[in-house]
């Protein structure tokens, strides 16, 4: 693999959950990590101390002035920002019925117009470079739909068209734009899930259990790569067997 050393990511929603797993496997390959969150001051606190060199950045991604100033914040602290993870998500269930439109707005905003937001925030700086990597984290959900999540579906699978568009558009530059649509794996996120429900779910996997952070983290760093540059616009899906 190639060398990353002094290279830079940014990873949305990078202190807890499969953010973290991503920013532990990029500091392991010699990254700094500049790591984003919303509410999460304490966890933000723990990760800096964990993570000598790394930075934490306060922001709603939902909200474009926001995106913007994280990745100035990023390119004024550490110079150059290599790696671009758009991990942070949210999740407000409820059929549609049930559904209000604040409800879908909000999911939308986090899980998809973040992304394009940081993307557009970044972009200049990666064409100026001629490399870059942007990694969408979508969903399982983002693929085959669900029961009680149509915000999180259409948001994720937005990141699909979000991916594909800005791949095309940046082939030729030296920038790789990939998503990675997860399964079911074990963060807060799915603790949230009833236990009843989760093992109706679990059932339904061909591995028979849930996915871990790691597992998902790997893909990341396998795509961030310098040497990944053939690979763009893809969906990887990690997610045991569970949607093919
Ligand atoms: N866990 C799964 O089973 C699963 C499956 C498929 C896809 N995914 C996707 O994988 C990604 C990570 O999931 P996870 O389970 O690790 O989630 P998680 O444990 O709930 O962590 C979410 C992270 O996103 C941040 N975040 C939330 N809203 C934000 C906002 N408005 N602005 C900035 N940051 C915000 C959170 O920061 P604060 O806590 O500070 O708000 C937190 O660090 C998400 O995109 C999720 O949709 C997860």
């Amino acid at each position: 693999m190639a060398d990353m050393n002094g290279q830079v990511a940014l990873v949305t929603g990078g202190i807890r959950g499969i953010g973290a797993a991503i920013c532990d496997r990029l500091a392991a390959r010699g990254m700094t990590v500049a790591a984003g969150y919303s509410r999460d001051k304490e966890a933000a606190d723990r990760f800096l101390e964990s993570h000598r060199g790394s930075s934490v950045h306060q922001g709603n991604i939902g909200a474009v002035e926001d995106c913007e100033r994280v990745v100035q914040e990023v390119l004024n602290q550490h110079g150059r920002l290599d790696v671009l993870v758009n991990n942070a998500g949210i999740t407000a269930d409820k059929t549609v019925r049930r559904m209000t439109p604040g409800e879908w707005d909000r999911v939308v905003q986090v899980n998809l117009s973040g992304a394009f937001y940081l993307s557009r925030a970044i972009l200049q700086h990666m064409l100026d470079r001629g490399s870059g990597r942007i990694v969408n984290i979508s969903s399982i959900i983002g693929e085959s739909g669900n029961i009680g999540q149509a915000n999180y579906a259409a948001a994720k699978a937005g990141l699909f068209g979000l991916t594909m568009s800005l791949a095309q558009e940046t082939a030729r530059k030296g920038i790789t734009v990939n998503s990675v649509a997860p399964g079911y794996v074990s963060t807060e996120m799915v603790a949230a899930v009833p236990q009843d429900a989760l093992d109706r779910v679990i059932a339904k996997i061909p591995a028979g259990r849930l996915g871990e952070p790691d597992e998902i983290a790997r893909v990341v760093e396998f795509l961030a790569d310098p040497e990944s540059g053939f690979i763009t616009g893809q969906i990887y899906s990690v997610n045991g067997g569970q949607y093919m």
